[in-house]
């Protein structure tokens, strides 16, 4: 966007002054984004300093999905997983879902350690490494499914991460997915103008410290984003140059920034509607089928309107 406006500037100013802006350009990347981190730094985020407490190495090993599924849960979260397994996650044969996990916090441990190892021996889809499970601590989970992905599915052409409590029109989105760049492509709610909250208060806070600039690049939402097979290699590569901060969405973001990869809108029909609704909707069966996500369901809602919609949604 920024380089996009910079080049209008150019056309408009004209040839005189088009070396000196050109100059302007091609040093939009400061020095410091594309220096590698401090070892101690990265180790925080590298999913290489975590173990595998549980793991499906072999997911994808006689089968290459169209689309992998990485939804991150805490430990607790089994309703949400239950609730996922018997809609959006099930409901398609080309399509691959499996759970990210970390450690519980201490108090929830032993017990749930253990109702966590049966369920994963019962229904073979859970991943989870000893990181504590934090809302603090979601980008080295997002780095952890990029980089499960890449190693051990490398032939999947497409994943989402996509949260638990969001509804996933799985079919309208294997559709589009048959038409998509298997290469450089990375979808979702586009937020443009982003900026870090100064506020000490705010959920999303960022000190000046954490990270200097006023204003984010160009993130996809990260309630449902989906990206080509190779994205996750690209983005696990290009973390070694991104300082933590704890908005995974925003990482993402600076990630595509180091790689010069932009994401885009998925838009459709006359009004070219964002078909990543990120906003809470009141259930209605053919708008649904028109969205790819809407988000933010509690399980027993995502359980009650995956029923009428599974069932009726053809007749849209
Ligand atoms: C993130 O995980 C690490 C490793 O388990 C832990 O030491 C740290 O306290 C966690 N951070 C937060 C904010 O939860």
């Amino acid at each position: 966007m920024r380089a996009a406006l910079r080049w209008k500037l150019v056309k408009f100013v004209g040839a005189g002054t088009l070396l000196v802006l050109a100059a302007a350009v091609s040093l939009r990347t400061p020095a410091e984004e594309l220096s590698p981190l401090s070892a101690e730094e990265h180790r925080l985020l590298s999913p290489l300093t975590y173990r595998y407490l549980l793991n499906q190495p072999d997911a994808c090993r006689d089968r290459s999905p169209l689309l992998v599924l990485l939804v991150p849960v805490a430990p607790q979260d089994s309703a949400a997983r239950g609730a996922v397994r018997r809609t959006w996650g099930s409901a398609e044969r080309d399509v691959l879902t499996l759970f990210f996990s970390g450690l519980p916090g201490a108090q929830l441990q032993p017990s749930l350690q253990g109702a966590l190892q049966e369920e994963s021996r019962l229904h073979a889809d859970i991943i989870q490494m000893d990181f504590l499970d934090s809302y603090q601590n979601l980008t080295i989970k997002t780095m952890m499914m990029m980089k499960w992905f890449s190693t051990f599915c490398p032939h999947a052409a497409f994943g989402m991460k996509v949260d638990a409590d969001v509804f996933v029109n799985v079919f309208l989105l294997l559709e589009r997915l048959q038409r998509s760049p298997r290469r450089g492509f990375i979808t979702g709610s586009v937020i443009y103008d982003g900026q870090p909250r100064r506020d000490p208060n705010s959920k999303w806070f960022l000190s000046e410290e954490r990270y200097r600039d006023h204003t984010f690049p160009p993130y996809v939402s990260g309630a449902g984003y989906v990206f080509s097979g190779d994205m996750a290699g690209r983005i696990s590569w290009a973390s070694r140059f991104v300082r933590m901060i704890p908005l995974e969405d925003v990482y993402v973001g600076l990630c595509l920034r180091v790689l010069d990869v932009r994401p885009v809108y998925s838009r459709s029909g006359m009004f070219l509607r964002n078909l990543f609704e990120i906003r809470t909707l009141k259930y209605d069966r053919c708008t649904f089928a028109r969205l790819l996500i809407v988000n933010r369901y509690r399980p027993a809602e995502l359980l009650q309107m995956w029923k009428d919609f599974s069932e009726s949604r053809a007749g849209c």
